[in-house]
């Protein structure tokens, strides 16, 4: 379905009946994507996930783990169709809410040193670059490292 651009995008907890669609739009927005089990588990798991949808059209979604005063961004995808319209942006703010209601004061997250846009949006948001894992990802060929982020909160 094609963008709808007066159906202002509203988050709400992502459900075991969306993993459909979220799946959908992982597999076209990554090259290693997280499988349907990766999704179901994280709600099974009690995860802060959730679903952002404009006129009924899921448009992005966010996984993230809190952990006594600490958060773990693990996911935050925006469908290909609808990114650069701010749907990112809004989905960072809800998550800064969301972890410090539950007593998060930093937020930590795990990027691929070559997704531009990812580090970008980050970067906005105010994280900083705190470490690096080596061969962190999958990647074709070998693996990729990891650049660690984290803000306060
Ligand atoms: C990264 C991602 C979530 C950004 O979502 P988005 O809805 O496109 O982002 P927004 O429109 O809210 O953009 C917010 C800001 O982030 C930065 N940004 C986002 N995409 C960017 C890009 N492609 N290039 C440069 N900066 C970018 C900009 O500063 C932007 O502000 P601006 O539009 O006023 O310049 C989206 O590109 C995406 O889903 N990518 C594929 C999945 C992914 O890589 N997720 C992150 C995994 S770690």
């Amino acid at each position: 379905m094609s963008a709808v651009p007066n159906a202002q995008p509203r988050i709400e907890p992502m459900r075991m009946r969306d993993i459909d669609a979220v799946v959908g739009i992982e597999r076209n927005a990554y090259s290693f994507p997280w499988t349907r089990l990766n999704f179901s588990d994280s709600l099974a798991s009690g995860y802060s996930a959730w679903a952002c949808r404009s006129g009924g059209e899921l448009v992005a979604y966010a996984v993230m783990m809190l952990v006594l005063d600490e958060a773990h961004l693990l996911n935050v995808t925006v469908a290909p169709d609808w990114q650069r319209r701010g749907c990112g942006m809004l989905m960072m703010h809800h998550l800064f809410s969301t972890a410090r209601a539950h007593g998060a004061k930093r937020m930590f997250l795990e990027v691929r040193p070559s997704n531009e846009s990812g580090i970008a949006l980050y970067r906005r948001c105010g994280f900083e670059r705190i470490g690096l894992r080596r061969a962190y990802y999958p990647a074709s060929p070998g693996r990729e490292d990891a650049v660690v982020m984290a803000v306060d909160l």
